[in-house]
């Protein structure tokens, strides 16, 4: 299973980075926003920059035609930038386009297995089922991240499952059993997927242990 990153910010890239463990990027006009970017392209620019793998931009335009032309626009940026693309009517329309280009995407806000269905059916490269969302609203966001797997094995799409809006590890790993291909998470719950009480105190024990032969040697 791939870690994403679900930030804006370069330096929680990096720090990332460092631990080795990141797969890649994911952003929204949201995370962009509480960055404080001004200068997209350069941003994301700076984001491809720090990572091998690839880095979600995503489009601000509504219309098929708009859409487009921004994708082309975002694709050139670096060639790690996958477009993300809003499942909506002209979205979906966009995602064929692009996969015809060979310009990978990344359908967003996606909230029910069928949304996701269509979305594989238009050459979407990424599926992202939002589901912190829909636990938020009193559903099980994990159900649909089971039958969209169940449904892409079924079929056979190679679409990959993005487990998306991830609040805490036990999202993370409730998305790995179910099979999801990707997690991308705030920088926070990565760091607290490294926790674990007892590893702290098994380790001051093991320090203290050593310490005390030192001591008496
Ligand atoms: O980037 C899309 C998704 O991860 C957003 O998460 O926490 O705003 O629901 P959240």
């Amino acid at each position: 299973m791939q870690f994403f990153l679900d930030t804006a910010l370069l330096a929680e890239v990096e720090e990332a980075a460092a631990l080795g463990v990141l797969d890649g990027v994911t952003t929204n006009p949201s995370l962009m926003a509480k960055a404080g970017v001004q200068d997209f392209d350069a941003h994301y620019r700076a984001i491809a920059a720090l990572t091998a793998g690839p880095v979600s931009a995503e489009v601000v335009s509504t219309s098929y035609t708009d859409m487009i032309a921004e994708a082309r626009h975002l694709a050139r940026l670096a060639p790690n930038i996958v477009v993300k693309i809003p499942f909506t009517p002209e979205g979906v329309k966009a995602l064929r386009t692009l996969q015809g280009e060979g310009i990978r995407t990344n359908c967003t806000l996606i909230f029910s297995p069928l949304q996701a269905l269509i979305a594989a059916k238009a050459g979407a490269t990424y599926v992202s089922p939002f589901i912190g969302r829909l636990d938020d609203i009193g559903h099980e966001g994990m159900n649909v991240i089971r039958q969209i797997r169940q449904i892409f094995d079924r079929y056979g799409f190679e679409t990959k499952v993005l487990a998306a809006s991830i609040r805490h590890p036990l999202h993370v790993l409730q998305a790995a059993l179910e099979g999801a291909d990707i997690a991308t998470m705030p920088f926070s719950v990565m760091r607290q997927l490294f926790n674990h009480p007892l590893t702290d105190k098994g380790l001051a024990q093991f320090l203290a242990d050593y310490e005390k032969l030192h001591a008496s040697s």
